[in-house]
Parts: structure tokens; sequence; C-alpha cells
């Protein structure tokens, strides 16, 4: 019997049951994440976060699109270790003031809930890393997309570094090649580029990406539709322009293949969007064309590269912590002395210092 990872029915259609099994025969790889790594500590844990994400999904469809981009975001800058989820400190600037997250990465508070119910029925057990990984799943099923078996056992970083974020996030205004070797440096390949991308069949883009890539900045839109130009023009009179574009003129709530019909229309939102099929794009476009035809093959490839995405630099067994609140790194166990304060660092990058952080909260 296949482990299928969401056993209620919604879920299951006759997509998913192949894609489960394909999935999980790739998922051989030599990984130290396992799909039931919490099956003893925190058996509730796939319920839980199904629970919130469909709550919130129903409440506003396009969460499902910000939710599963925080994996996204979190991945590609220092590994899956939920440091994108880390405020600022006197010691750090984080990741969220980066700028392809500033006033645009959004539904922190989803990730809160889950992880203040998760604290509650099974304290420090589950990773903020985790639980990214597994809501990304469940906002991609939750709006039609294809389901995957969650791998778990990252623990959470104890930093975030904007520098690297503003340095490793691809931006709408890179070039195709680019964007290639921003995808290879994390592993992927083309092809899987242009699945990964496919996420773009749901959400919202302000005009601040868009717009420099209308007004001359950006000269190789050469796929562009006129009259969906002239839609972005009207929608995006400047930078500043508070509107929102569907990344899917189409179906932004529902996770589809129009993403690649839209692209091969002419209707691309994002200028990185529209190099895939320019003119210079080549076999990227034929991905992009093979996508379009076959909504099977997208979702299987997209499933793939989205657990290929979770085992980006994770850190496993003794390294990280488990962070109790995702916005910030566990306070250290015992700061009254200034020799305590200065093995910090060390002392928070290993598992002892999870039992010492369960003596402080049983001593208060
Ligand atoms: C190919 C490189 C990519 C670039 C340059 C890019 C860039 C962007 C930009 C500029 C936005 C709009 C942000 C805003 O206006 O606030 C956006 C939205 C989005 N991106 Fe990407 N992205 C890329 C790949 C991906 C990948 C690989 C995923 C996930 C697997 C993803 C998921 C999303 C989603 C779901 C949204 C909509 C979010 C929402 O509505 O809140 N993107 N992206």
């Amino acid at each position: 019997m296949l482990p299928l990872s969401s056993p209620s029915s919604p879920y299951v259609c006759k997509f998913v049951f192949m894609f489960m099994l394909v999935v999980n025969a790739a998922s051989t790889e030599c990984t130290t994440l396992k799909p039931d790594f919490y099956s003893e500590s925190c058996p509730q844990l796939e319920t839980i976060v199904r629970t919130v994400v469909s709550k919130a999904v129903q409440k506003e469809a396009r969460m499902a699109a910000s939710l599963m981009r925080l994996e996204f975001h979190d991945c590609f800058v220092q590994g899956c270790d939920g440091s994108v989820l880390l405020d600022n400190t006197a010691n750090f600037t984080g990741e969220k003031d980066a700028i392809g997250n500033l006033n645009s990465l959004r539904g922190f508070d989803v990730i809160d809930e889950i992880k203040e119910w998760l604290e509650r029925e099974c304290p420090q057990t589950v990773s903020c890393a985790d639980i990214l990984a597994l809501v990304a799943r469940d906002s991609v099923v939750e709006v039609g997309g294809p389901s995957w078996t969650v791998e778990y056992g990252r623990r959470d970083g104890v930093t975030a570094n904007i520098t690297l974020a503003n340095e490793e996030l691809p931006s709408a205004l890179n070039s195709g090649p680019q964007l290639q070797s921003n995808f290879e440096s994390k592993g992927f390949n083309l092809q899987q580029m242009v699945a990964l991308s496919g996420a773009h069949t749901i959400g919202y883009a302000r005009c601040l990406p868009i717009a420099p890539s209308l007004y001359g900045k950006v000269t190789d839109d050469n796929s562009i539709n006129r009259g969906y130009l002239l839609f972005l023009e009207k929608t995006c009179p400047n930078g500043a322009a508070p509107a929102l574009v569907p990344l899917d003129n189409d179906t932004p709530a529902k996770f589809d293949k129009d993403y690649y019909t839209n692209l091969l229309l002419g209707n691309g939102a994002l200028h990185s969007d529209r190099v895939m099929v320019d003119s210079a794009g080549g076999t990227v476009k034929d991905y992009v064309v093979s996508y379009a035809e076959d909504t099977e093959s997208f979702f299987l490839d997209f499933a793939q590269a989205m657990v290929q995405m979770g085992r980006i630099q994770t850190l496993t067994g003794s390294q990280g912590q488990i962070r109790t609140n995702c916005h910030f790194v566990n306070p250290p166990p015992c700061s009254s002395s200034s020799s305590s304060s200065s093995s910090t660092k060390s002392t928070l990058k290993t598992t002892s210092n999870l039992g010492l952080h369960k003596l402080q909260h049983q001593n208060p």
C-alpha cells in the first residue's frame, strides 16, 4: 500500500495516486530526512497542519500561493532551515527585509497558528523548517495541485542573512541564463526550473516587480502579447501602483497548467516568466510547450522537484535546534554570567541545548 500522506478523500484524485508512486520511487536518493520521522513523537502533525492550512485557504484562496512560496524562499537561502521566518535581532537583519521578501512574503500568521498548536500537542518537537515543507504540500493540494510524500527531520537554523537572501533569490528582472544559473546552483536542471516556475499558476504579483519590465529598463520581452502588455500598463501605470496582477491570468486560485498556456499566448506577468518562451528560450520553451499539453507530467515533475527542494542544505541530527517560536532563536539556557553568554552560540547548535531549554521552561 502506498503511504498516502494526506488520507482524507478530497485530496485523492486519480493523478495523485500515480504521482505518489513515482515521487516515492524517486526519493531513494541519499537523504537523512524521513517521511515517518514524527510518527511516534508527533503523530498529529499532518492533521494539525492540514486543518489550519485548509481553514486559511478557505478564508482567502491566495493564501495557498503565499504559503507555498515561503518554502521556496526558505530553501533557496542557506537551505531549508526555517531562516525565512526569523525576525530581525540585534545580531542580524533577517531575510524578511530582503528585496524579494519585503512587503511581499505573506502567511506568517498561519505558520504561527500551526506552531502554537504543535507546541501544545508535541512541545519542542517539530521544526519550523519541517512545518514549511508540509505547509507547501498541503497548500498546493488545497487548490487542486498534486500531492507528494513530505520528508521530515530538518532542524532550524539559528541565524538569518539578508545579504545572502538578496544574492540567492531570483529576481523578476533576471535574464534566462541568470535564472538557469541560479537554479543550477541549487541543484535543479532546466526542466526542473520550468516545472517549479509552474508555481506561478497561483497567486499574485505587485506592480513593483512588474513595472520595470514595462517601461524600458528590460528590453528582451519579445514574447509579450500586445493586448496583455496594454493590460499590464493600465494596471501598473507606475512602479508604485498598489494593484495586484494575477500570475495566471485565467485561474489564479487553481493549481493547473494554465500558467504555461498563458506563457505561450504571451500573457506572462513577470519578465522572468516571459523569458522562458522568448525567442532565445530554445529548450526551455520546449518544456513550457510540453507542460502546457500535459497536466500529468507537470504535476509529476513539480511534485518531484518540491521533494528535491526540501532537501537543500538541511540541518539534521544534532545541528541547529527546534525553535519553540518560529520568529526567534530559542533563548539561551542561562544568560546570568558573561561566561555563559559567550558559549551561547555553540550551545544553540547542539541537541543538548534542547534539553537545557526544556529545563528552563520547567523551572522558570
Ligand atoms: C524562476 C524564478 C522566480 C522568480 C524570478 C520569481 C519571482 C516572483 C515575484 C517577483 C513574485 C511576486 C512578488 C510580489 O509582487 O510581491 C512571485 C510570486 C510568487 N512566486 Fe515566484 N518566482 C520564481 C520562482 C518561483 C518558484 C520556484 C516558486 C515555488 C515553487 C514560486 C512561487 C511563487 C508564488 C506562489 C507566488 C505568488 C505569491 C502570492 O500571491 O502571495 N516562484 N514570484
